[in-house]
């Protein structure tokens, strides 16, 4: 049976930790569709091609094989084969994904992926566009946010399990520019759907997020029965 919670929000939000959490609570699937542009954006890193060249990015968009299997650890992605499931993280790709993200038959292609690979599923897919765009008869549309100081500690936090040391004020000036490009896009734009439910996280623990969803689910699951 198909059920699908939407889950849309700005980076550091939470959405990741979040989606996986209640993912494996009540087994559901969950799809991180920013990995779907990140594959991308690596490709266009190993390929040499110049950021500005939409043309070839396109093509190359069309030509690339993207699987993502989705476990309870976590989902694995594969990029024409090859596990790219960390690769697709380093701060390279970052820096560029967006802009990658923004030319429209990029976002086209991408949203035929996410919905073939959500099909027929009961999924918690997060994005940033999944209640608008990709899925907007959604089960469920939830659209978190916090504050930009909050998201940039959040980060840096992040950064320092991972053995980097970042400086806060350059984090936070990082938030705000993708803030800016990720809602100034022409199509696909990082916005609240108008039936979206949303929940600020700002003063939340992660316990606390998962929770509220959770028992959004549940009285949804039990509403449409
Ligand atoms: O969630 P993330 O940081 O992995 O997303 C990487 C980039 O992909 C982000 O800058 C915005 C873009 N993205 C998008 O445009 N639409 C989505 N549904 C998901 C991500």
């Amino acid at each position: 049976m198909s059920f699908i919670v939407a889950v849309d929000g700005p980076a550091g939000s939470g959405k990741g930790t979040v989606t996986k959490k209640i993912a494996q609570k009540l087994d559901f699937i969950n799809l991180d569709t920013g990995a779907t542009y990140r594959c991308l954006a690596l490709e266009v890193l190993r390929k040499g091609i110049d950021l500005n060249n939409e043309e070839k990015i396109i093509e190359l968009a069309n030509n690339i094989d993207i699987k993502i299997d989705s476990t309870k650890e976590g989902d694995i992605v594969y990029l024409n084969g090859e596990d790219v499931t960390k690769k697709i993280r380093q701060e390279n790709v970052t820096k560029i994904v967006s802009q990658v993200s923004a030319i429209i038959p990029v976002r086209t292609k991408m949203v035929e992926l996410q919905r073939n690979l959500s099909k027929g599923k009961k999924v918690i897919v997060e994005g940033r566009d999944i209640g608008t765009v990709v899925f907007p008869n959604a089960n469920l549309k939830i659209y978190l946010d916090a504050s930009s100081e909050v998201r940039a500690k959040r980060r840096q936090k992040q950064n320092e399990e991972n053995g980097i040391t970042s400086n806060y004020e350059e984090v936070l000036k990082q938030i705000i520019q993708r803030d800016n490009n990720d809602k100034n896009k022409k199509v696909g734009a990082l916005k609240k759907a108008d039936d979206a439910v949303l929940i600020d996280t700002s003063e939340m623990t992660i316990e606390e997020v998962v929770d509220t969803i959770e028992k959004l689910i549940l009285t949804r699951q039990e509403n449409e029965k």
